[in-house]
């Protein structure tokens, strides 16, 4: 049995096809691309912006948000290329299957639940976190907390809540229906967008231009003597923090198996909501550090940096501070629910195909959703965010996420090789440039992170071989 043994084309296209006892064609481009800032627009903006300007790009945080952004358009017009060529739910891992085989589709899904159920458990707790802020404190500590925290005045946490029952929630509605979720996704996306451009609207008018100059952090200045800490060298240190807001646009190509007409709005999903949110991004961190200077970031303003600023240097509009917090509130639940829908999605595809167990691809008998993998994906994802401290998993995420962007750069690339012949609905331009291009910015990233996160990801690999060669190769359906 080798390892490189891949899924054809053929087989994929015909599993994309599916007769009607598949998942249901429901999405249209716009639930895409709603579907896609649902799952960007999170803690990224709105925490990673003034660290990242603090730290590193100082007010040139517009510059790493374009830095970040060309390094995700790579990746995205690949994405894009295979989400409409091949329309199935597995999204990077599929793509894998069929251009690099198994062992790598294998190491590839495992690799995104760094990136899907970590990432909606580190955002389920940052969800408990900012709920509680707007209560003022009303839930006690002990019943939001994991037990491994424990409170200035000696308190121990027991378990996070409010995490499992925003979990709980968006388990039973993604369980109620794909549409039905992309409903509820597109009026919270609406909400939070709505919040962002009346803080984008309403600050341009506080913005003091004395803030803005110089416009990248000098040489020279105190605390940021390091070339990736002034200058252009801290723009592109800026990138890898704000990267993480970026996170999610792939989220889209999971959906492929429910989208109307895959090789039209697949690429528009994509692309679509990667450009809205890049513009919004650089406005929002053009006002953000023209109402505050960026060195108050480094302090006084890290924590709720947005409220800050607001309560601070925008008299009159302390309302649009609360507002901001439940824009956030809005923008984790719609990221938490797209990131459990785009994993149970690669776990649909990778049971369909024998890797893991048939529990995963039962759909249910009137929703058509996969129900247990649902309801497993709650159980696992809740234990993390009911348990475990929050700091912990953001990284964690980048880098599952970042690993999956390398490997469908590659994978495009070896596909035109390949199967040359294969209709592309979409063709990312200037291959093999693009992808090269993906490739390196993305390793860049992932070399930029710090080692105990990389060797964490490392240890996850080596657990997802073990399940693999104990379990997954004797069962997959390509040994028929
Ligand atoms: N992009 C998502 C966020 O910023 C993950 O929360």
């Amino acid at each position: 049995m080798s390892l490189s043994r891949k899924k054809s084309i053929a087989t994929l296209l015909a599993q994309a096809a599916g007769g009607d006892k598949g998942l249901k064609r429901t999405l249209d481009a716009k639930s895409l691309v709603a579907l896609g800032i649902g799952a960007i627009i999170g803690a990224g903006l709105f925490v990673r912006t003034a660290a990242a300007s603090a730290e590193a790009a100082g007010p040139a945080v517009t510059m790493s948000f374009i830095v970040a952004a060309i390094g995700c358009a790579f990746a995205g017009l690949c994405y894009a290329e295979f989400a409409a060529m091949i329309p199935i739910a597995g999204s990077a891992y599929t793509y894998a299957y069929a251009t690099m085989g198994e062992m790598t589709a294998w190491t590839i899904g495992w690799a995104l639940i760094l990136e899907y159920a970590l990432g909606a458990a580190t955002v389920s707790i940052a969800w408990s976190e900012y709920l509680n802020n707007l209560l003022g404190g009303a839930i006690p500590y002990e019943w939001c907390h994991s037990p491994l925290e424990v409170s200035q005045s000696g308190v121990h946490g027991i378990f996070n809540g409010p995490a499992l029952i925003i979990l709980l929630l968006l388990t039973l509605l993604l369980i109620k229906g794909t549409q039905e979720s992309a409903t509820v996704n597109s009026i919270i996306v609406f909400v939070k967008m709505a919040i962002v451009l009346l803080f984008i609207g309403i600050g341009w008018q506080f913005i003091n231009p004395v803030n803005h100059v110089p416009y990248m952090i000098p040489e020279g200045t105190p605390g940021h003597e390091g070339f990736f800490l002034h200058g252009f060298g801290g723009v592109v240190k800026g990138a890898g923090i704000v990267f993480f807001a970026f996170i999610g646009f792939d989220a889209v190509s999971t959906a492929a198996q429910e989208a109307k007409k895959p090789e039209r709005d697949m690429p528009i999903g994509i692309l679509g909501s990667l450009a809205v949110c890049t513009v919004l991004y650089i406005l929002f961190g053009h006002v953000l550090t023209g109402v505050a200077n960026y060195t108050e970031f480094k302090i006084a303003g890290k924590e709720a940096s947005v409220a800050y600023a607001i309560q601070k240097y925008m008299p009159g509009y302390e309302w649009l501070g609360t507002l901001v917090t439940v824009a956030i509130l809005a923008g984790f639940s719609s990221v938490i629910l797209v990131m459990l829908m785009g994993q149970s999605r690669v776990f649909f595809s990778m049971s369909n195909d024998g890797l893991l167990p048939k529990l995963f691809c039962d759909l249910h008998p009137k929703f058509r959703t996969p129900y247990k993998s649902n309801w497993i994906l709650f159980a696992f994802v809740g234990l993390f965010a009911a348990f475990i401290p929050g700091s912990m998993a953001g990284d964690l995420t980048s880098i599952g996420t970042l690993f999956a962007f390398v490997l469908v750069c590659v994978a495009v690339w070896i596909m035109r090789k390949s199967d040359p012949n294969v209709a592309r609905p979409f063709r990312a331009p200037l291959v093999p440039l693009v992808p090269i291009l993906g490739i390196i910015v993305c390793s860049g990233m992932i070399i930029a992170l710090d080692t105990l996160t990389q060797v964490t990801a490392f240890v996850w690999m080596l657990v997802g071989f073990g399940v693999y060669f104990m379990y997954s190769r004797s069962h997959s359906k390509l040994n028929s």
